[in-house]
């Protein structure tokens, strides 16, 4: 997936972002964020977490934070601004799209408040110093990365000697949501066979194998299984690859693949149970 799908994806994205989060939440804590003097954020999407970190974070902690999608950066400016000049008006995720689309990316207020979010991609990321981070988050993105070896390599080079990365990577067979998605795109006909196979990091063997292999030591691994708080037939919960095939469907496919949803939906909610997914999240040092 290119930047440009997630540029149309970043308007449902402000929906859905309570999910994702709940992953980071658990991270930054078990990571003590709060002692950083300088946090990354990977692949940051709408920066649904900068809030919370900026209330949080230690006395002059700087938080930046970069994304490969021009329109997930300007979300996540928006967002801040919104909060920075009003913090106790109401939800941020009430922000319009006029103020997404005008957004001033180089307000004087995010120097000021230590805050900076930029385009960029996290298999390069020359726009930062060696050694330059406490802490280097990356929630549900190192899996989508064409060259996973690049983008650990710029963590190492970009965290300071004993500072902490910690990386969500989604289990996917563990993936409620997007198996019976595909179970449905597969009886309507709009796709053969299912489209996202698990990759080559799936098991905390595997992650963790992963982390030593790029230098990092000092590894704790967990699985985390999150709900989904879908309680009806959601087009929020459409996941920017299967858009992508609904977009160039026949409208006979999309009718029949959404009954097929509704139906999905409803049997879950009969067992009184959410949509779960399920993700690998770990920690480790660069050692000192
Ligand atoms: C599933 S979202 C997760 C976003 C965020 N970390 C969260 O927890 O909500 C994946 C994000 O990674 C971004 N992304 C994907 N590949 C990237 C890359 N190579 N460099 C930077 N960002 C990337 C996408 O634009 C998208 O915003």
């Amino acid at each position: 997936m290119n930047h440009h799908t997630w540029d149309a994806y970043s308007k449902s994205y402000l929906n859905i972002q309570k999910n994702p989060a709940t992953f980071q939440l658990t991270l930054m804590n078990m990571l003590r964020f709060e002692q950083a003097d300088e946090i990354l954020d990977a692949g940051c999407a709408g920066g649904q977490l900068h809030q919370y970190i900026l209330q949080q974070r230690k006395k002059n902690c700087k938080l930046t934070a970069c994304d490969f999608s021009m329109e997930m950066v300007k979300l996540a400016s928006a967002r801040m601004l919104k909060f920075l000049n009003n913090p106790l008006d109401g939800a941020i995720s009430e922000i319009s799209a006029q103020e997404i689309e005008n957004v001033d990316l180089n307000s004087p207020l995010f120097e000021q408040n230590k805050y900076k979010v930029f385009q960029g991609d996290v298999q390069s990321l020359p726009q930062l110093n060696d050694n330059q981070f406490d802490i280097y988050i990356s929630n549900m993105v190192i899996h989508l990365v064409e060259n996973k070896d690049l983008a650990l390599q710029e963590a190492f080079r970009v965290l300071k000697p004993g500072g902490k990365i910690g990386i969500v990577i989604p289990v996917v067979s563990g993936n409620l949501l997007m198996s019976t998605l595909t179970k449905c795109f597969i009886q309507a006909g709009l796709i053969k066979d299912m489209p996202f196979k698990p990759t080559d990091i799936e098991t905390r063997e595997d992650i963790i194998n992963f982390l030593y292999k790029h230098g990092f030591k000092e590894i704790v691994c967990w699985n985390q299984t999150i709900p989904f708080d879908l309680f009806d037939i959601d087009d929020n919960y459409i996941f920017p690859q299967f858009r992508e095939i609904l977009d160039k469907a026949s409208k006979e496919q999309v009718d029949q693949f959404y009954s097929l949803y509704k139906s999905e939906v409803q049997n879950r909610l009969n067992l009184n149970l959410p949509f779960t997914v399920e993700a690998l999240s770990l920690i480790a040092k660069k050692p000192l």
